[in-house]
């Protein structure tokens, strides 16, 4: 029997006219987290939402947030971030140049801390760091777009990050982009806590059906 894997919704792939709507959904279909993916057509050739809008949802419901910054500047949102009252902080860490400050700011304000590690980078750059963090996550795409193939090499990736925090209790491993019912019992054996999915679950009629296929995995 595999631990219960949390599920993610990103809310990138919702009907955004309609989000109070979705938000509903996402919570009666039994979401874990809600997803939010912050690009600032910068780090990613994308943009998406900022503030006043995570504001607004966070007014919506009381489903923990998971906001992950696709951004250049990710200490300029912490403020306002912890002031709306998120749960968990992703950052992608070339965009910063003094993590261990950035990442002890995050924690001080009672926000789980996670780094974001694009397919195309060593998750061995997390050596320096990873007793410091909260959580990782594991990208499965490149950042920025939802809808797009998953790269299979996150697999090895979950299983070295394991072992490498087998003494850090309650450290996460979050996995991110082309998530689905086909991938996931495998994401799961290998070692992840948290799925990411936008285009699986949100793409269909039953958010329910979706996510439970996510999370009942053996
Ligand atoms: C990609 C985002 C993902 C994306 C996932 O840049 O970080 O969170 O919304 O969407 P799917 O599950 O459709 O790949
Ligand atoms: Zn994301």
């Amino acid at each position: 029997m595999l631990k219960r894997i949390k599920v993610s919704p990103s809310i990138l792939a919702a009907d955004l006219t309609n989000i109070e709507t979705e938000i509903k959904k996402l919570a009666d279909a039994g979401a874990d987290l809600i997803h939010l993916d912050v690009m600032d057509g910068h780090y990613v050739p994308n943009l998406t939402f900022g503030m006043p809008v995570i504001r607004s949802i966070a007014q919506l419901t009381d489903i923990p947030l998971d906001t992950h910054l696709m951004v250049m500047n990710p200490a300029d949102y912490l403020d306002d971030l912890a002031d709306i009252g998120v749960e968990y902080i992703s950052y992608h860490p070339e965009t910063v140049i003094h993590n261990h400050r950035f990442i002890y700011a995050i924690r001080e304000k009672g926000i789980r801390a996670g780094w974001a590690i694009n397919p195309g980078v060593s998750e061995s750059i997390l050596d320096p760091v990873i007793s410091d963090l909260d959580f990782v996550l594991l990208m499965s795409v490149n950042p920025g777009f939802s809808g797009q193939k998953f790269i299979p090499s996150v697999y090895e990736k979950i299983r070295h990050v394991r072992s490498m925090t087998s003494s850090n209790n309650g450290f996460e491993i979050e996995v991110d982009g082309g998530v689905n019912n086909e991938n996931a019992p495998e994401l799961a054996r290998c070692g992840a806590d948290i799925l990411v999915a936008g285009a699986y679950i949100l793409g269909a009629d039953d958010y329910s059906q979706r996510i439970r296929s996510l999370r009942d995995v053996e």
